[in-house]
């Protein structure tokens, strides 16, 4: 059984859609369309009944809800309905980062409690779909480089443990420089954004999707009223 995004396109390249109750990463430059790549994947599984569960660890839901107003997927009638779930660790990232100077003193890390408050909703509310948004600030939230990929790790391996898929959105932009987190994911999808001549080209490239059949290219991608649409076509 597969997943299915709902993402006109990309479902096609990936054997029909995602292996359920694994860990992914979307990662791209900003305005490559990580959060709408996220939104689909929620709208899909309330389409389906399956309840889904929006993690913003910087920006304000009510953002996110408005900017995904503009397209025609209808995010609010899912949110209003409650099988899109919204939930804002903003707060507390910035208490994190505040006391990070005397970390040893808070009992637990960031990342855990981020876990734990996902954990408890996949539990309470019976989450099958997931978005964090964005690994960025849970690496914010530890100190030294190696601790953070400890962090990391352990936020990953939790993950893994949940009967549930997760997408976890990554601002990474360095192509060449893979993080860790990349290596742990089950599987890596990268959205392009670049200058080609005068016009700036969208592109899909699935990097990695463990059992699963695909191709690395670059697939050229589009996002209009209506979301992102991903083409055979290669850019
Ligand atoms: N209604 C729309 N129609 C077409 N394109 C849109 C629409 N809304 C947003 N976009 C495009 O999608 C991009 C937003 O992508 P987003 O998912 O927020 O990116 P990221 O999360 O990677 O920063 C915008 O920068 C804009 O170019
Ligand atoms: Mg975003």
């Amino acid at each position: 059984m597969r997943i299915r995004t709902g993402i006109t396109g990309f479902d096609d390249i990936v054997q029909g859609g995602l292996i359920p109750n694994r860990v992914y990463i979307v990662a791209g430059p900003p305005g490559a369309g990580k959060t709408t790549f996220g939104i689909h994947f929620l709208v899909q599984g309330a389409k389906e009944g399956e309840r889904g569960l929006y993690v913003s660890l910087t920006e304000d839901p009510r953002n996110i809800i408005e900017d995904m107003s503009t397209f025609t997927f209808n995010i609010k009638r899912y949110t209003l309905g409650g099988l899109i779930l919204f939930v804002d660790m903003g707060p507390l990232s910035i208490q994190y980062l505040n006391v990070i100077k005397n970390r040893d003193k808070m009992k637990s890390t960031y990342a855990e409690e981020v876990f734990k408050k996902i954990s408890a909703l996949v539990q309470m509310k019976g989450v099958k779909r997931i978005v964090i948004d964005s690994v960025l600030t849970l690496r914010y939230g530890s100190g030294k480089e190696d601790e953070q990929n400890r962090e990391i790790a352990r936020f990953f391996r939790s993950l893994k443990d949940l009967k549930a898929t997760t997408l976890i959105l990554s601002e990474m932009t360095d192509l060449s420089n893979y993080s860790p987190e990349h290596y742990m994911a089950h599987g890596v999808i990268f959205l392009h954004n670049f200058l080609n001549g005068n016009t700036m080209t969208r592109a899909l490239q699935v990097i990695k999707m463990r059992g699963t059949k695909h191709d690395c290219d670059m697939h050229k991608m589009e996002i209009g009223v209506d979301g992102i649409r991903v083409f055979p076509t290669k850019v």
